[in-house]
């Protein structure tokens, strides 16, 4: 039985790596009965351990933690050269130098052992699909694997490897593109639809997802659940900066870009990610490394027009509310949204 069929409502806090998922975060969305999740990536294993333990303190429900696949790698060493060349006198403007473009498996290797070590109900994992090693040893230990697709093919392939369930992610999505390559351009809705008629595993569905009645919308289209990002940045749990929960609660429109990390991800359409975006190589994580101390530095300075502030196309409508009320508003908008939606079929005679 799957950990979704324990819930009591079709929603799952999406891992946030780089500060918004906080154990508190995990702890607070999984009592309130829907699924919390940490996010592995961007941090030490020990840090990694620290937090689960922290979860298992707060809440005796079930939750997930979120792993980045190492990238394959072959990136244009020259293009990522020239990217550097592009960006150093912004960096020299802000008194900081840039980082050196450097590859890594985030710790993966190592993470993946702790989780074999001491076992989490959830792993789900994202950038590619994990080995069939992987997805055996850690069901063999009672854990449940999650993959995160962007294409269809991919769904197919995830079912293949033996996972649990599959979190399907549009590109309405804020933050990376969770498939490798990173570059299609599935909005949620068909993707869903094109990966249930090829696939029986439960779907999570994710990408601009904010309020009930999309949480609905999804449900209708052949969802298990909805992976819900964004919606929490507002909360007080979460470990967003206030520079990014003004930009969450803001207008202003996203777009997808390689301009801050060399991956495509959505965020916030700035006068950085303006100004670089057609210029940016494909480069994960070398051009994140290469840009980290001058994204820093804009976040110490609170410049929104440079930091990084990644948020889904639905960003408006998240609320600055505790995370339970999140779960509890956003699974009963869901309810009353597929009644009425019922209730309106009664009329189609
Ligand atoms: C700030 C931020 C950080 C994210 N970090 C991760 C991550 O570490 N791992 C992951 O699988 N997805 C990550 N995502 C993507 C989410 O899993 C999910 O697909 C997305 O939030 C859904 O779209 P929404 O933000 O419109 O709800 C991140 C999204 C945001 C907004």
């Amino acid at each position: 039985m799957s950990v979704l069929s324990t819930l009591r409502h079709p929603i799952v806090a999406a891992p946030m790596a780089g500060g918004p998922s906080t154990p508190a975060l995990a702890a607070a969305v999984s009592a309130a009965g829907g699924l919390g999740f940490l996010a592995a990536g961007m941090i030490d294993t020990g840090r990694l351990v620290a937090d689960v333990a922290e979860v298992r303190a707060r809440t005796d429900r079930p939750f997930g933690v979120n792993l980045f696949l190492p990238d394959p790698g072959g990136v244009d060493e020259a293009a990522i050269q020239a990217y550097a060349r592009r960006l150093a006198p912004q960096a020299t403007e802000r008194g900081v130098s840039l980082g050196a473009p450097v590859g890594g498996d985030d710790a993966y290797p190592e993470k993946l052992a702790a989780l074999l070590a001491d076992p989490v109900p959830v792993v789900s994992f994202v950038f590619g699909l994990p080995d069939r090693v992987a997805v055996a040893a850690l069901r063999e230990r009672g854990t449940e694997v999650w993959a995160t697709v962007t294409r269809p093919a991919a769904a197919t392939a995830a079912a293949d490897l033996g996972v649990d369930a599959v979190v399907v992610q549009g590109t309405e999505a804020g933050g990376h593109r969770g498939g490798l390559p990173d570059d299609d351009d599935y909005a949620l809705l068909p993707l869903l639809r094109l990966v249930a008629a090829g696939c029986d595993l439960p779907l999570v569905a994710a990408g601009g997802i904010v309020d009930g009645p999309a949480v609905a919308a999804v449900l209708a289209a052949g969802a298990a659940a909805a992976q819900l990002g964004t919606a929490f940045l507002r909360c007080p749990e979460a470990g967003s900066s206030p520079m990014h929960r003004a930009a969450v609660a803001s207008a202003a429109p996203t777009a997808l870009t390689r301009s801050f990390t060399g991956k495509r991800a959505r965020g916030l359409a700035n006068d950085f990610l303006r100004q670089h975006d057609a210029a940016a190589p494909t480069g994960y994580p070398q051009v994140l490394h290469l840009t980290r101390p001058l994204l820093a530095a804009a976040r110490r300075d609170g410049d929104a027009s440079v930091a990084n502030l990644w948020a889904g196309q639905a960003h408006p409508l998240a609320r600055d509310l505790p995370a339970a009320e999140v779960v509890t508003e956003v699974g009963a908008g869901a309810r009353a949204a597929l009644a009425a939606a019922v209730e309106r079929s009664t009329r189609w005679g």
